[in-house]
């Protein structure tokens, strides 16, 4: 194995085609071209995303490797999210992959999707404490992960229903926001007193998380208001926004806390989506500050779906020499990290 390795990741496991170059360790670009078909049916379609990753995939690739400033041929591995995700989506990535591992005779290596988010906090980073425990939170999954190494994590609560991204994006929908609802909701808190109103907090034992029963609470709640005043939702929606971003805070945070007597560590850190979250970053500094803990935290363009974090847990793998098999199959589901 040369010393230097060049690494290409590809991500396509949902709704966002994206390529990054990863140079020892590096990420030298990070190209995601996000789909806005969805906007209009107010959620992922699978079958639109899939075409979708089919147009700009090649157009994607192209642009990280030239913004990189290194030519196909020096490439030494291609990494691509196995899973999970829609199956469509992810045999897009796969089956590029596997075209170009196959074409240029170059190791393929396969990215478990939530092992990546948590890899995503070693982008830019050094002096990474072990063991630390990371909150992932994504339209997809919600987990606490126990990681003991760059690559050695366990996975010791997970969500039982929604994840929190949904939680934000389904309410979101009740007020009429666009979908992704994430993002507007963070904006809006901002403006809105998130004590104003109160909503159903689950009660799930161990690590594990809820969040079906927020949705039903807010779907109630606004029910009965816009009988009394159907223009409930436009009078209120920046306190309604900062009221149930506070919610899902609280729900995230008092689990966060629940892991720390259980688990000793030296760091906490967040991954996925919601970590964009600003209310959320603000809560982990102050956890981290409470609890004397070193506090990770990817940047901005690592938070949501990206390839620099396949890329760059193909690094770790590629240095491990875990190699793929050019007949490996997408895994849709959950798997073991
Ligand atoms: O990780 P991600 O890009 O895709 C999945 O793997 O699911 O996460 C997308 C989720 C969406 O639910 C979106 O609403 C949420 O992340 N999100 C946010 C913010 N930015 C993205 N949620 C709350 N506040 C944000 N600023
Ligand atoms: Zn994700």
């Amino acid at each position: 194995m040369k010393e230097s390795n060049i690494i290409l990741g590809i991500e396509t496991s949902c709704d966002d085609t994206s390529a990054s170059i990863c140079i020892d360790g590096k990420i030298l670009s990070n190209v995601t071209q996000s789909q806005i078909i969805h906007k209009q049916f107010g959620g992922v379609v699978p079958e639109l995303a899939s075409r979708d990753h089919e147009t700009y995939i090649i157009p994607v690739i192209q642009e990280a490797i030239s913004s990189a400033e290194i030519s196909v041929e020096q490439l030494d591995a291609i990494a691509v999210t196995r899973g999970p995700g829609l199956v469509g989506s992810l045999l897009v990535g796969i089956c590029t992959a596997k075209s170009m591992a196959f074409g240029l005779d170059i190791p393929l290596i396969e990215v478990n999707h939530i092992q990546a988010h948590v890899v995503s906090n070693y982008i830019n980073k050094s002096d990474i404490q072990f063991p630390f425990l990371c909150l992932t939170v994504s339209g997809g999954h919600t987990q606490i992960v126990y990681v003991s190494d760059y690559l050695d994590m366990e996975i010791v609560g997970s969500t039982i229903d929604d994840a929190a991204g949904e939680a934000f994006d389904k309410t979101g929908k009740m007020l009429g926001l666009d979908y992704p609802a994430g993002p507007i909701i963070d904006k809006k808190s901002k403006l809105g007193n998130p004590d104003k109103f109160t909503f159903a907090k689950p009660r799930v034992p161990d690590l594990n998380f809820s969040f079906s029963g927020l949705k039903t609470s807010v779907l109630y709640f606004l029910q009965k208001q816009e009988k009394e005043n159907p223009d409930f939702i436009d009078e209120n929606i920046d306190d309604l926004c900062a009221s149930i971003q506070k919610t899902i805070i609280d729900i995230l945070i008092s689990k966060m806390k629940k892991g720390l007597e259980k688990y000793d560590v030296k760091g906490i850190a967040i991954a996925g989506g919601v970590s964009a979250n600003s209310g959320l970053r603000k809560a982990f500094e102050e956890l981290a500050k409470e609890k004397d803990l070193k506090l990770q935290i990817p940047d901005f363009q690592y938070c949501t779906d990206n390839a620099g974090m396949i890329a760059m847990a193909g690094y770790f793998k590629y240095l491990k020499g875990e190699f793929a098999s050019l007949d490996m199959e997408p895994i849709v589901k959950n798997y073991s990290i």
